[in-house]
């Protein structure tokens, strides 16, 4: 669908982390039309601070409503994370261009891999794919940082689990388990969201061993809507924009 600007009101806002937040919001016309791996492109409050809006990964939809799962780190995130149930915020959406699913007869294995924040659009994702076919990948700084890891069991994926300090899962990077998982396997498909390094090992994994694999980029961004060139990769078709082009992109087609 066309991405549209709405002002949407705020059903919850909870914390859910050390220092994660999960926003449920009141925009059917927005959500009904969401695919994953696309985002909204949000401001946050009617003042100049910050300025610009915020691009954030659309992490549930449904008929009624939407959800995103942020960090508090910067201006943005700090101003929403103050926002409360029945106050507003001015989105546009859904933008840029998601997931695509291969069709069930194409066979093979699918992956999820997600690195800290990278799991607010894989979740979304997952609904569109079979438990039985799908393992998922998440790491995160610590134990207290791991996010929707029960979520997945829940809908009944094979979810695994590394951290960098080992308090919980494997202690390591998702991309140890990534090769683990694949000496196994010679059809895999792989979506990935997360850092610039985590989504660059994983690509080079993909490549090497010709998997089809998708990666989420999050790159920074201005007008989010293919206006103003701030996001643009290089890729083997020549530049294009996270925010219009992307933000997911076959990892082959990257230059890094
Ligand atoms: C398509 C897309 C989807 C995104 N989805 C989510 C999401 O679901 N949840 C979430 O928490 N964040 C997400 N982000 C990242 C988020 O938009 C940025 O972190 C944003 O800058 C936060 O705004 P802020 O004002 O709070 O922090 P800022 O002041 O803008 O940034 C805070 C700190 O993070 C650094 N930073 C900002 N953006 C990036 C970036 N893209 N990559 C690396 N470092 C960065 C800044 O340099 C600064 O140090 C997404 C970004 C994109 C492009
Ligand atoms: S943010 Fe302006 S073109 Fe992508």
């Amino acid at each position: 669908m066309k991405p549209i600007q709405l002002k949407a009101e705020i059903i919850s806002n909870k914390q859910v982390g050390p220092n994660f937040w999960r926003c449920e919001i009141s925009a059917a016309k927005i959500a009904k039309g969401a695919l994953a791996g696309q985002f909204l492109n949000i401001k946050v409050n009617d003042t100049c601070v910050p300025l610009l809006r915020r691009p954030l990964s659309i992490h549930h939809a449904d008929d009624r409503k939407l959800a995103v799962l942020y960090e508090a780190l910067g201006p943005g995130t700090r101003a929403l994370s103050l926002k409360k149930q029945g106050e507003f915020l001015d989105l546009i959406g859904p933008l840029g261009k998601g997931f695509k699913i291969p069709p069930a007869q194409a066979g093979g294995k699918n992956v999820l891999v997600a690195g800290g924040l990278g799991v607010a659009p894989l979740l979304f994702l997952s609904k569109k794919l079979n438990p039985a076919h799908t393992s998922v990948i998440i790491g995160a700084r610590t134990k207290n940082h791991l996010l929707c890891a029960g979520e997945f069991k829940k809908r009944g994926f094979q979810t695994h689990i590394t951290t960098d300090d080992g308090s919980a899962g494997l202690k390591g990077q998702v991309t140890d388990l990534l090769a683990k998982m694949i000496s196994k396997i010679n059809r895999l498909n792989i979506y990935a969201c997360g850092p610039k390094k985590m989504l660059q090992a994983v690509a080079e994994i993909s490549v090497k061993n010709k998997f089809n694999a998708q990666l989420s980029l999050e790159t920074h961004m201005a007008c989010g809507i293919g206006a103003c060139l701030g996001c643009v990769v290089n890729t083997t078709k020549g530049f294009k924009r996270v925010c219009s082009d992307g933000p997911v992109f076959q990892a082959d087609e990257l230059i890094w």
